[in-house]
């Protein structure tokens, strides 16, 4: 629907809304392409850092899907970071139709700096959000479960309650089910 640089170009808040965020590279524009059964609705690219704005779809008329800068990447200087971090957190804050956000995690991976720092400051706000897990099938069932559990004790060290989770794959289409019916249930939930 539009591209923006700042929340306040955003779509008029009328419908509920999720938002999609991660590090660069996580998988956030394959996962929305999967999840929407739209082959290039995201633009998908090897190259990281590719979402610079906050990119709005309007789904089935009856709720918007923002798609998140990514954070995180390496080759951004500290300036350009700051700037988007500051578009991110305004966004987050000042959305009132915000009605949660799915933080992507690379399942392969252990918790990064930078994942820390988000989940933290999502924590802190006191903002709802769900963790997916994505490129589940680039593991074994063990070794997801494993990293998973990792992934749970360090929220643990610092939070008394775990954020749900959902595990996903844009390759095989895992956690598409369980991320609409999320976006179905809340949407009743909606109040202009
Ligand atoms: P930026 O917009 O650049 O920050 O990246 P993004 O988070 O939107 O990631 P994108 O969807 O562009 O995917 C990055 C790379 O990971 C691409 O090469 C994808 O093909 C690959 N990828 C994404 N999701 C999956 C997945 O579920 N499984 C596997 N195996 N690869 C994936
Ligand atoms: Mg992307």
């Amino acid at each position: 629907m539009t591209s923006s640089t700042d929340f306040r170009q955003c779509p008029e808040p009328v419908y509920p809304e999720y938002a999609f965020i991660g590090r660069s590279n996580v998988g956030k524009s394959s996962l929305i392409n999967m999840i929407t059964g739209k082959k290039a609705l995201a633009k998908i690219s090897s190259t990281p850092g590719k979402t610079r704005l906050i990119n709005h779809f309007l789904i089935n008329d009856e709720w918007f899907l923002a798609d998140l800068p990514g954070y995180g990447y390496a080759r951004v200087g500290q300036r350009e970071r700051k700037k988007w971090a500051k578009v991110i957190e305004d966004y987050l804050l000042g959305r009132t139709n915000l009605m949660s956000t799915f933080i992507l995690v690379d399942a392969r991976l252990p918790m990064q700096e930078s994942d820390r720092n988000v989940i933290h400051w999502f924590g802190q706000q006191g903002i709802h959000f769900t963790l997916v897990f994505t490129k589940t099938d680039k593991l074994s069932a063990q070794q997801l479960a494993e990293n998973v559990a990792k992934y749970q004790t360090e929220l643990l060290k610092f939070w008394e309650e775990l954020p749900p989770v959902i595990l996903s794959s844009s390759r095989t289409g895992l956690g598409r089910d369980e991320i609409i019916r999320f976006i179905v249930g809340a949407n009743r939930h909606f109040r202009p």
